[in-house]
């Protein structure tokens, strides 16, 4: 397996430009099963994550035609509405084509996602709220067996805010029977951005990006073109990377709205934060300030961020007391900045970090990708070498890395598995 050399101690100072968003990717693709059209998409970013979907839309038979600057989707029919456990276990967005292969098809078979390394993720938020449109889920030897003759609009409040359960549901409701309401709904910028390419498709969306998503069933939908919107969890990645290092970077193509709780969590940090439009410059001098944090559904703290600004605070003044209340099991990557010589408590769901002077290079090992992407910022602080393993992790969600990150001035370079 492929890992990370990084060389520490020195400040990203820069420029580069962030890619489209993984997690507003990943649903968007599947929004091809939803219509006999073409849909073309620019701005999707050159990922793992991305290739694994391409390769289990492809297994239903949707043609799949990839460049760097389209992708085109085209599903004429649907072969195969299934996906099967090989690709789910390796990436628990496939439960995404649930939605729509039962509103287009009337019949899915979608492998349960099974364990996951940050905690339970159950999916039983996606099964109720498929039922009460009429769908009939059976789940038999590990896959849910879902049918149902057309979806039908309902009224549907979600037991708590979850983000692909929105976009599932809000995919089967597009092609349902009627009205339907998605009450607590997630107002993550992805969702609003699935409901933007649904809306371009034919769909019938209004409150998208607000707790209650009202959707007008239509009898079929069309193709469209949708640029996919830039990454703010990446934004926010190299954010806190130059904060860390004491560095002064610009990202160009951001979205710094969509980022409000990280970059208020920066300037507490101490940094300096200056945004346009479409691009967020930050200059940090000298160490930075510990910042408590919560993580939250949007627009709170994204849990998607922790890992990163766990690793900011290992080398901050102070105390930051860090709460995961999204996911359990999500602290994965403190044992390991312990081994770069952090100094973290775990109790429950909270981290209280003390700040050291400084960290040392060692080599880790991620178990996930936000916790990978934690663990390269703090090799990039640390003294000396630390070598990040499995950079698979990293390369599901992050588009060109090292070349980024050598682009700010970091000493990074993957080293081919069995070269180390
Ligand atoms: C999405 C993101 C992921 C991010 C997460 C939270 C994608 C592709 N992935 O994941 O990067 O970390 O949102 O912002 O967009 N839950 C249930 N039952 C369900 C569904 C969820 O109990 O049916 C729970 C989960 O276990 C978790 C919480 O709800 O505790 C939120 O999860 P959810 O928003 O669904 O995460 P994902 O959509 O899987």
């Amino acid at each position: 397996m492929d890992k990370l050399r990084i060389t520490g101690g020195r400040p990203l100072e820069g420029e580069i430009r962030i890619s489209g968003a993984k997690n507003a990717a990943l649903p968007i693709l599947c929004a091809a099963l939803l219509t006999a059209k073409p849909l073309t998409l620019t701005n999707v970013p050159a990922l793992r994550d991305v290739s694994t979907m391409a390769k289990l839309l492809g297994e239903m038979g949707l043609s799949v035609k990839r460049s760097p600057e389209r992708t085109v989707l085209h599903a004429p029919s649907i072969e195969d509405p299934t996906a099967s456990y090989d690709l789910v276990k390796t990436m628990r967005a496939s439960v995404l084509v649930l939605g729509p292969l039962l509103a287009r098809c009337g019949r899915a078979k979608v492998s349960l996602p099974g364990g996951c390394a940050i905690g339970a993720r159950p999916v039983d938020q996606h099964v109720t709220g498929l039922e009460a449109m009429g769908a009939t889920i059976a789940i038999e030897h590990g896959y849910m067996h879902a049918t149902a003759e057309r979806l039908r609009g309902a009224r549907i409040v979600m037991d708590l805010v979850t983000v692909t359960g929105t976009e599932n549901l809000m995919m089967a409701a597009a092609l349902a029977e009627g009205e339907t309401l998605i009450e607590n709904a997630a107002r993550e910028p992805e969702v609003v951005d699935l409901a933007r390419c649904l809306t371009a498709m034919g769909a019938k969306i209004q409150g998208a990006g607000s707790p209650v998503i009202r959707i007008t069933g239509v009898r079929t939908l069309g193709g469209a073109e949708h640029r996919v919107v830039p990454d703010r969890i990446e934004t926010g990645t190299y954010l806190a990377a130059a904060a860390a290092t004491g560095g002064k970077v610009r990202l160009t193509g951001a979205v710094p709205d969509a980022l409000d709780a990280t970059l208020d969590k920066l300037r507490e940090a101490g940094a300096t934060v200056a945004t346009t439009g479409d691009s967020i410059e930050l200059q940090m001098s000298g160490r930075p300030t510990a910042v408590s944090l919560r993580t939250a559904p949007y627009p709170g703290f994204a849990t998607d961020m922790q890992a990163q600004f766990m690793a900011l605070a290992t080398v901050a003044h102070g105390t930051a007391v860090i709460t995961e209340t999204i996911f359990e099991n999500r602290f994965m990557h403190a044992l390991e900045m312990q081994r770069l010589g952090a100094d973290i408590r775990l109790e429950g769901n909270t981290a209280i970090v003390n700040g050291v002077a400084r960290l040392q290079g060692a080599r880790v090992m991620a178990t996930d990708l936000r916790a990978s992407a934690g663990l390269v910022i703090a090799g990039l602080v640390a003294e000396g070498e630390t070598v990040v393993d499995r950079v698979y992790q990293l390369d599901r969600g992050y588009e060109a890395l090292e070349n980024k990150l050598s682009a700010l001035g970091a000493r990074v370079e993957r080293v081919r598995s069995g070269l180390l």
